[in-house]
C-alpha cells in the first residue's frame, strides 16, 4: 500500500473547548474558535500500512511509543482500519518541531497530521471536512488544526458526530499583523490530561452551565471581530473566555489549577499593557503556559523580559493548514 505523509499545525483556542457531550466520539460542549500557528510547532507523519507488520509500530520524536502513546495512536488507527473495512497494521514515524517536553499541545497537530496521512495511506479519499471529523477521533483540539487561520470548530448536534468539525473562518494571510508570544513557564507534563479535567469539570462545576450561555455570546462577537480583521474588538473577549475557563477548573470537584503564580504576573501585566491601547490578549490552556495574541510583539516581548520564572519565549505567526508531501519519514 502507498505511504503517505502529512503535516500539520498546532492551534490555540481563543473561545475554548472545555466539555464533551459524548466522551467516545469527542463531541462537544461548545463550538470554540481557533487561530492556527505557524511551522514552529507543527507535526509531520508518515504512515504505511504494510502486510508484513504483524502489530502496528509508532516511533514519536526518534523513540519508540511509550504504552500510553502506542495506545492512543493504535486505538485511531483502528478507527482509520474500521472505515477502510481492512485488517493491515501500520508503521507510524512522528516528528514534532517543537520538543514534546516543553508543555506545548502536541496532539492538536499530531492527531491532524495522522488523520490526514493515514486516511490517505489507507485509501480514503477523504475531504478536509472528513479528515476534521476524523482528527476529531483522535483529540478535541486536533479537530480545527486542519485549517489555517481563524478556525472555528462546530459542535454539531447529530448523535454519531457527523456535523461537529471544524470551518475555516479567515485564511492566514488575513492576519500578517498577528502573533502569538508564547511563554513558558513550566516544560513539565500537566498533571490532570485535558480529558480527565473537562470530564470532572462538567460534572461537577456549578458554574459549567453558565459559561455555557456566556459562550454563546462571546463567539457571535469574536466571529463579527474576525470578520473585520479587528484584533482590538476581540482582546477583551478573549481573556474573558479564558478567565472563564479556568474559573470553571477552579469550580470543579476536587479543583484543577493549572495556572501558577507566573502565569498570574503574566495576566497582569497585559492588563497593563492594554490600558493605553489594546494590543494584547493572554489565552491559557490546561497548562502554566501563557498564550499572548498581539498585534505589537515588541511591546509583549519587553514586558515578558521584567517577569521573572519565563523559562523560553516563541513567537509565532499565524500559520496554514494541513498538507501533504512526498517527503517521507521513513522509506
Ligand atoms: O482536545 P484536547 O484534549 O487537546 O483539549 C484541549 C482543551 C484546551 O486546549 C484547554 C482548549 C482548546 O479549545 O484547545
Amino acid at each position: 500500500m502507498q505511504k503517505s505523509t502529512a503535516i500539520a499545525n498546532s492551534n490555540i483556542a481563543i473561545i475554548k473547548y472545555w466539555g464533551k457531550r459524548d466522551e467516545r466520539l469527542i463531541l462537544p460542549t461548545n463550538n470554540s474558535i481557533s487561530f492556527t500557528m505557524d511551522e514552529q510547532l507543527s507535526t509531520t507523519t508518515t504512515v504505511e500500512f504494510d502486510s508484513a507488520l504483524k502489530q502496528d509500530e509508532a516511533i514519536l520524536d526518534g523513540k519508540i511509543a511509550d504504552e500510553k502513546e502506542y495506545e492512543r495512536v493504535s486505538n485511531f488507527l483502528n478507527v482509520v482500519r474500521a472505515r477502510a473495512k481492512i485488517k493491515l497494521f501500520a508503521k507510524v514515524v512522528s516528528n514534532n518541531t517543537f520538543p514534546k517536553a516543553a508543555g506545548l499541545a502536541s496532539s492538536a497537530s499530531g492527531f491532524a497530521a495522522l488523520a490526514a496521512a493515514a486516511s490517505k495511506a489507507v485509501g480514503l479519499d477523504y475531504s478536509m471536512k472528513d479528515i476534521s471529523i476524523l482528527a476529531r477521533l483522535g483529540s478535541g483540539s486536533a479537530t480545527r488544526s486542519v485549517y489555517g487561520g481563524a478556525v472555528e470548530w462546530q459542535k454539531g448536534s447529530a448523535s454519531d458526530g457527523n456535523d461537529s468539525y471544524a470551518v475555516q473562518l479567515s485564511p492566514a494571510s488575513n492576519w500578517k499583523h498577528l502573533r502569538n508570544i508564547i511563554a513558558i513557564v513550566d516544560a513539565e507534563k500537566k498533571k490532570v490530561s485535558s480529558r480527565a479535567g473537562m470530564a470532572e469539570t462538567v460534572k461537577t462545576s456549578k458554574r459549567f452551565s453558565s459559561r455555557l450561555e456566556a459562550v454563546g455570546k462571546r463567539l457571535e462577537i469574536v466571529r463579527s471581530a474576525i470578520k473585520d480583521n479587528n484584533f482590538e474588538s476581540m482582546a477583551d473577549i478573549i481573556m474573558e473566555d479564558s478567565d472563564d475557563m479556568h474559573a470553571c477548573m477552579a469550580d470543579t470537584i476536587p479543583p484543577i489549577v493549572y495556572m501558577d503564580e507566573t502565569s498570574n504576573k503574566i495576566k497582569k501585566a497585559v492588563r497593563a499593557l492594554n490600558e493605553s491601547e489594546k494590543i494584547a490578549a493572554y489565552t491559557f490552556d490546561a497548562g502554566p503556559n501563557a498564550n499572548i495574541y498581539t498585534t505589537n510583539p515588541n511591546e509583549v516581548k519587553s514586558m515578558l523580559k521584567e517577569i521573572n520564572g519565563i523559562k523560553k519565549i516563541i513567537e509565532c505567526k499565524i500559520g496554514e493548514g494541513i498538507r501533504f508531501s512526498e517527503k517521507h519519514l521513513f522509506y
